[in-house]
């Protein structure tokens, strides 16, 4: 599952999972950078925002020491067992943030997957389509409101959510060309409408690939 902050990924994540589960597939839900103990510190240093002056590259291969991990020790092993792993982001978010983003381009993306994660691709990718700003906004309203909930009122942005427009709308740009070139793994979803209508969207399409019966999806 792909899309911009705030686009509201996690919520169809859970959605789809209990779908799924419903037709008695083994889900697993799980999400980059992090899904490991190792991969979730890594998180912890990529996401803070008192994390200062890392570099576009160190940022790139943090992002893929995560994966790398991740692929190692969570979805290869649930691959090997038949179970549908749903992951919140993969390689396309390095491709559209670092790559579209912070300028670094798709070669050293696209390389750095195939020697780091043996070219690994989700059979289907759902690229969650919204506008930059009602994405952004969302994702800062969120959290805000978390971090409200645990009792403390400062703002819980994280170091991406901090960026600029431009930055969201090269990231934009960089999703929509990966959809344009790999057609049959990537579809675009609109996004921009209530979740119940997202969901509704995601899960014909999933039903489709997966021949799931109509009346039960
Ligand atoms: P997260 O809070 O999970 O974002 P959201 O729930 O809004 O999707 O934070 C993940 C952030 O990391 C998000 O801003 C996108 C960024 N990211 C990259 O820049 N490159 C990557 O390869 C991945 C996986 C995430």
């Amino acid at each position: 599952m792909e899309g911009l902050d705030g686009c509201g990924k996690s919520t169809q994540l859970e959605k789809l999972a209990k779908v799924l589960r419903a037709h008695d597939f083994s889900v697993v839900v799980t999400r980059e950078p992090g899904g490991t103990a190792v991969g979730e510190k890594i998180r912890d240093v990529l996401l803070d925002t008192g994390t200062s002056g890392l570099s576009p590259l160190a940022e790139l291969a943090l992002m893929f020491a995560s994966r790398a991990q991740h692929i190692a020790e969570v979805i290869q092993p649930a691959l090997a067992e038949c179970r549908v792993v749903l992951c919140d982001r993969f390689t396309d978010s390095t491709e559209a943030y670092q790559g579209g983003g912070r300028k670094l381009g798709s070669g050293p993306v696209l390389e750095l997957h195939r020697i780091l994660c043996g070219d690994l691709k989700p059979d289907l990718t759902i690229l969650m389509e919204s506008d930059v700003a009602a994405s952004v906004e969302r994702a800062r309203r969120r959290n805000n409101t978390r971090a409200g909930r645990n009792g403390h009122w400062k703002t819980d942005e994280n170091r991406f959510e901090q960026e600029s427009r431009a930055f969201f709308a090269r990231v934009r740009r960089a999703y929509l060309a990966i959809a344009a070139r790999e057609p049959q793994r990537v579809v675009v979803v609109n996004a921009r409408g209530t979740a119940r209508e997202t969901h509704a969207r995601i899960l014909e399409i999933v039903r489709q690939r997966l021949k799931l019966a109509a009346k039960t999806a």
